[in-house]
């Protein structure tokens, strides 16, 4: 529940989200959400190269696959996944335990003002997790105090809103027309690491050298059929309809149902993305 949370001022809407609602949705599709993004898994892992001593913070850990499947690498090391989102956590916490993972931890903080102790960690990792950021700068600072001199930052964000046929495709049929709920790209959302230069900008005047981005590219699944896909989707964009009369509710709809319908495939309905995996360093 939001209250024992701490967050800076400046992200108390990521965190009323993140702490509220939007993070409670996650925890009950969790699976759904890591099914979502399994083009990425693999490819993400190999970037953030854990050794088995290795001591990793994962930044946004939400439900935790990532931090679990780090643990496992780190088998002599630890991970400590942070998160905003207290649903999120008790699932992260959960399956950790299912899995008696003894070497995952979880706090619940805000990660851009954290009271990390200071270089104990030798990478920070991030799945989609680090574009939530009112203070960008401040944020990777705090994180870089983290890391040990000589460690290691690596995140996988999304690339512009143009190479993410899922976000346009769904908010489009929803719009019904109206102007789409374009993120500002310097506004914390998920498109607010998409421009390289901001990355560079962002990452170099908060300590790190060495930035690299490579992308990639993937499918994104959202359900088994055009209906299951649809009840995810409403459930995460349904605020979307808010102020619509019936018939124009009818209508976007019918247009969700309609895009939906024309992606479905023999593994579901999937629509294209392209994130980018950053690489940075701690001098
Ligand atoms: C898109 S979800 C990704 C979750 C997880 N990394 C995954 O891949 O399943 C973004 C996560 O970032 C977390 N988050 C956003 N801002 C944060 C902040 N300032 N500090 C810690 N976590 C944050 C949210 O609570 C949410 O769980």
């Amino acid at each position: 529940m939001a209250g024992v949370l701490r967050a800076d001022p400046s992200n108390a809407d990521q965190a009323a989200a993140w702490d509220g609602q939007e993070g409670s949705y996650w925890a009950e599709h969790a699976d759904r959400f890591d099914r979502a993004v399994r083009a990425y898994r693999e490819g993400f892992l190999a970037a953030a190269d854990v050794s088995a001593a290795d001591r990793v913070l994962d930044i946004g850990c939400g439900t935790g696959e990532t931090t679990r499947d780090l643990a496992r690498q780190a088998s002599r090391g630890r991970v400590l996944g942070v998160d905003l989102s207290a649903a999120m956590l008790r699932v992260a916490r959960r399956r950790a335990a299912a899995e008696a993972l003894s070497n995952a931890e979880f706090v619940q903080a805000d990660a851009q003002i954290h009271a990390f102790p200071a270089a104990a960690f030798d990478v920070a990792v991030s799945r989609a997790g680090t574009m939530f950021f009112a203070d960008p700068v401040a944020a990777f600072r705090n994180i870089g105090g983290a890391l040990r001199p000589g460690g290691r930052l690596v995140q996988s964000v999304w690339q512009p809103l143009a190479d993410n046929e899922w976000f346009l495709a769904l908010t489009g049929a929803l719009a019904l027309g109206r102007p789409m709920p374009t993120p500002a790209v310097d506004a914390p959302g998920p498109f607010s690491l998409s421009d390289p230069a901001r990355v560079r900008t962002v990452l170099g005047a908060a300590g790190f050298t060495d930035v690299r981005l490579d992308p990639r590219s993937g499918s994104m699944w959202f359900g088994e059929d055009a209906a299951d896909a649809e009840r995810f989707t409403l459930g995460m964009l349904g605020w979307m309809l808010d102020g619509l009369d019936e018939q124009d509710r009818r209508r976007a709809v019918d247009d969700l149902r309609a895009t939906l319908a024309a992606h479905e495939s023999d593994s579901g309905v999937l629509y294209a993305s392209a994130a980018w995996i950053i690489r940075a360093a701690r001098p």
